[in-house]
């Protein structure tokens, strides 16, 4: 596992879009697994930004989005296929076809995850999986013990997952209580991933996933087994990790980084200039 701080939001994004950019221009028909969730935003933000400025080509890739909602019909706001279709997907020169979720309506739900898998193999399996994480440490919807080993299946929302997706729902009855979701084992499958983490709220659990011992109560920490596992995080996710200082100094000395090191935008703290804090001029555009 790799841990990179950032000195803030969108930076942090940045850098993760960065990484996908780059694995698309060398791959394009790359097997991309992708995640929702308002972190994720910034990142489909910037993807679009530079398919339309810099020409970046989805034209051939493939994509399977790690869960969806059971009950909501594609086109329903709040579903997660709705979501990637107005954030990216309608964004950009993508082949519908070749983007995939899970079948939240679907009348056959086991039958529905099984083919969700097969899917995903038929495909040759998924190069770069981008992960969220939830406040309970989920990834995708795999909620407290989840076995490391498990596959696409139906699973029960948390109390604590509901509640923190409630403010996107309309009111509390309308918040579903099932998703399909990858598992944890299909996660561990993909040939990389990588998760972004913003914001304080998400601190204490960062920490645990990256510093904890790994346990099924939090299925973050499963990624402590991955072997190929980037944690891009903003300053205040990474505020409670106690070896920051450790991973800064990974990142400055990987050989693989210097490209995204030294090609890093200007980023913003508070309207100054975020990378070389002796020269605190404003940033007039980004
Ligand atoms: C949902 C998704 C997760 C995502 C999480 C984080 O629960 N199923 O995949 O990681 O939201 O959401 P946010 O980025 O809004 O904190």
């Amino acid at each position: 596992m790799e841990v990179v701080i950032r000195p803030n939001a969108d930076a942090a994004a940045d850098l993760v879009a960065r990484v996908i950019a780059h694995e698309l221009r060398s791959h394009p028909r790359l097997v991309l697994g992708l995640a929702t969730g308002n972190t994720m935003e910034a990142v489909y933000a910037r993807l679009v930004q530079m398919h339309r400025e810099e020409g970046l080509d989805f034209s051939v890739c493939r994509t399977f989005n790690l869960d969806e909602y059971v009950g909501l019909s594609s086109n329903h706001a709040n579903s997660y296929r709705h979501y990637m279709n107005q954030h990216l997907f309608l964004q950009v020169n993508i082949d519908l076809q070749n983007t995939h979720l899970p079948d939240g309506m679907a009348a056959n739900l086991p039958a529905e995850c099984a083919n969700y898998e097969r899917l995903i193999a038929e495909n040759g399996g998924i190069d770069l999986q981008l992960l969220g994480i939830g406040q309970n440490g989920h990834l995708g919807f795999n909620e407290p013990l989840s076995a490391f080993r498990s596959r696409t299946r139906v699973k029960i929302l948390s109390p604590v997952t509901r509640a923190q997706n409630a403010p996107l729902f309309p009111g509390p009855d309308l918040i579903p209580h099932r998703a399909i979701t990858m598992g944890v084992g299909s996660i561990l499958d993909c040939r990389r991933c990588i998760l972004l983490a913003t914001g304080e709220e998400k601190a204490a659990i960062v920490a645990r996933a990256v510093e904890g011992p790994i346990t099924s109560m939090i299925s973050a920490t499963a990624l402590q087994l991955h072997p190929d596992c980037t944690l891009i995080l903003d300053e205040t996710a990474g505020s409670q990790l106690k070896e920051s200082d450790y991973y800064h100094w990974v990142f400055e000395n990987q050989p693989e980084w210097e490209p995204f090191r030294t090609a890093a935008p200007a980023a913003k703290i508070n309207g100054f200039q975020a990378r070389n804090p002796s020269v605190k001029k404003p940033v007039e555009a980004v």
